[in-house]
């Protein structure tokens, strides 16, 4: 089970991680969890999304970069279901829990910054990568594993041709994920 964390907070809007979900929400084995959809007031529900990632042997989080790091759905999303004595700590008996411990994580993010602006030189002095740290960090402290980043760069220069091209490699990623867990 692949459990898909979608997160745009205007998915209305949205036109290339629209078309990425798209391009994988009917895979089989893939659970898709729309975070702005299920909880619009921002009260999320930890215990039914802990009860999803201990399901699933992959997890992908799925979202537009905003300002060089999530939504703020997300960002919540990580302090409430990555909570203490589920995916870190000790349980009342004093024993260490690692909920997440062995599954992969893949971080799909989408820029409007073109690649080149992702680099020492470029106006982000950054790359992708570097912005992800926490992300990846926080993936590790769970004991997870970091698969390479699904990056998709300058969407608001994406002609239609190049856009159907990255959702079909976003399918084949995913693919070849779930191939690996079956
Ligand atoms: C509030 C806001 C903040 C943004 N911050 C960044 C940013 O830090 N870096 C970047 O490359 N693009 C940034 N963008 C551009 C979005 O990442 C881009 O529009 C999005 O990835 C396109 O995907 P979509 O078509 O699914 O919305 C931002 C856009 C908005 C509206």
């Amino acid at each position: 089970m692949l459990t898909l964390i979608y997160a745009h907070p205007y998915p209305l809007h949205s036109r290339v991680n629209r078309a990425l979900r798209q391009a994988v929400e009917d895979l089989q084995g893939v659970r898709m969890r729309d975070l702005y959809a299920l909880y619009p007031d921002f009260h999320i529900d930890a215990a039914a999304e802990q009860a999803a990632l201990a399901e699933s042997q992959i997890i992908v989080l799925q979202h537009p970069m905003r300002w060089y790091h999530t939504p703020a759905l997300l960002s919540l999303w990580f302090e409430k279901v990555l909570a203490y004595g589920w995916a870190y700590g000790h349980d009342p008996a004093g024993q260490r829990v690692q909920a997440l411990q062995g599954k992969r994580l893949l971080w799909t993010v989408t820029t409007g910054g073109a690649q080149a602006a992702y680099s020492r030189d470029g106006y982000n002095q950054h790359t992708v990568h570097e912005m992800g740290a926490p992300i990846r960090q926080t993936a590790l402290y769970c004991g997870m594993e970091w698969l390479e980043p699904h990056i998709v760069y300058g969407t608001g220069q994406l002609d239609t041709v190049t856009l159907a091209e990255a959702a079909r490699s976003y399918r084949g990623r995913l693919v070849e994920l779930l191939e690996a867990a079956a």
